[in-house]
């Protein structure tokens, strides 16, 4: 029974958790993997003796199994049975004081708010509460203030792989289940996430191809390479999509910044892709009507050039061979001025409908004017926004 002299004593219990090692964290399920390290501190008012007739013997380990010990669970506790590690002894004063230590690697729940990952900060519980015993028979208070149990928890601090231990505090109170109250002392741990990893993995790639996509408006259409580049930043966004699903849990609510963030570049390079498919196509509308015209264009010299001879032929009355081979010689001063006059005019509408954009191309070229600058704004205006939410705190 419980080691008091009158039933009535509330048994305190001393409660002092250090927390050494944060082994991981794991955002799917939810929970931290960590290693703690806790004393407890009882009276046992029947255990009392006087040192001095007992050889000034002032400190007995008694094993744990011949004594009332105080049952305390974790009420966040997932990990397997067994990893607790008991001390087997009980450490025994004059005075009737106990302590006990056990260390553990505790798995614990907790509800991560993932909504500024990488950059976040978790404030988990870890709830120590009696199974059985009432409020009224035992009460847990916390045995070291917390600035000692920051700083011992820091100083103790094996491995904390991403994270830091930023704070460490701790709540008395009670939960109420059913008819009773049982004691509950809370330690709220905060921890905060180091980014770095992350931004040098995920973000400045994620930002570097979005820049990539927006500079691939200055490849020329001409050159074919254009549509492929695009296609090519694409599939390596959707590659740091898979890595994302890996990393956050699929929680509706309050989704992640940087889920909106993949969202929305991915969005944007597959609304360019689309643009780049529409400008060539126009472009390619453009060329064959160039072509078209152009093959008018010839046909009509073509014509002219065969009459032109012929006309020549009836007046003159003798046959021209083609015009090209044919020895200047032979020609007169103002035929051959004629004739270069022609060529020129032919070789300056040639070059003029070249030149000259056809209606699709320019209409092309204002979509894709068009289209950088809306793109652009709304990179800028993005990436303003998505700094703005991550910064604040
Ligand atoms: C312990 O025993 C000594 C000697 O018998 C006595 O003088 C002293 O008062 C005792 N102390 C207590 C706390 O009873
Ligand atoms: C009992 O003795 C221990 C060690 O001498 C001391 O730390 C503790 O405060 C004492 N407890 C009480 C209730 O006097
Ligand atoms: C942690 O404990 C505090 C105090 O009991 C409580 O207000 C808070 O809601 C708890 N947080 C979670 C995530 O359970
Ligand atoms: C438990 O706590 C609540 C709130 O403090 C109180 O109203 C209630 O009477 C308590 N119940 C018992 C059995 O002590």
């Amino acid at each position: 029974m419980r080691p008091v002299k009158n039933w009535t004593t509330t048994t305190v219990v001393d409660l002092a958790m250090v927390l050494y090692g944060i082994l991981g964290v794991d955002e799917k399920s939810q929970t931290v993997t960590s290693h703690i390290w806790s004393t407890m501190y009882w009276t046992n008012e029947f255990l009392t003796w006087n040192c001095s007739n007992f050889c000034g013997i002032n400190e007995l380990s008694i094993p744990r199994s011949k004594l009332w010990i105080p049952d305390i669970t974790i009420e966040q506790d997932a990990s397997d049975s067994g990893s607790i590690l008991e001390d087997p002894w009980v450490n025994l004063n004059p005075n009737g004081s106990m302590f006990t230590f056990s260390r553990q690697k505790l798995t614990f729940t907790c509800r991560f708010n993932l909504y500024k990952f990488p950059f976040d900060v978790q404030r988990c519980n870890i709830t120590f509460v009696s199974m059985s015993a009432d409020v009224n028979t035992l009460v847990f208070r916390s045995v070291k203030d917390y600035l000692n149990l920051m700083v011992l928890s820091k100083q103790y601090m094996v491995t904390q792989g991403e994270w830091d231990l930023r704070d460490m505090e701790f709540l008395q109170g009670h939960i109420t289940n059913g008819e009773r109250n049982h004691s509950t002392l809370v330690y709220i741990v905060t921890l905060q996430r180091k980014p770095f990893l992350y931004v040098i993995n995920f973000i400045i790639p994620l930002v570097y191809l979005l820049v990539l996509d927006l500079a691939s408006f200055f490849i020329s259409v001409d050159s074919g390479e254009k549509f492929g580049f695009k296609v090519t930043v694409l599939l390596s966004i959707s590659v740091l999509l898979l890595i994302l699903k890996d990393i956050l849990p699929s929680t509706e609510v309050d989704l992640p910044i940087i889920a909106n963030l993949c969202a929305a570049v991915f969005t944007l390079v597959w609304l360019s892709v689309l643009e780049s498919i529409l400008v060539s196509f126009l472009f390619n509308v453009d060329r064959c009507c160039d072509k078209q015209s152009k093959m008018c264009a010839e046909g009509k010299r073509f014509m002219k050039r065969t009459k032109g001879p012929k006309e020549a032929n009836e007046e003159t009355g003798h046959v021209k061979p083609e015009q090209r081979i044919f020895p200047l010689g032979q020609l007169g001063d103002v035929d051959l001025l004629k004739l270069i006059l022609d060529e020129v005019k032919a070789a300056r509408q040639e070059a003029g409908s070249q030149r000259k954009p056809g209606c699709c191309r320019r209409v092309a070229k204002i979509i894709d004017n068009l289209f950088f600058v809306g793109y652009l704004l709304t990179f800028v205006a993005f990436v303003t926004y998505i700094c703005v939410e991550w910064i604040e705190f």
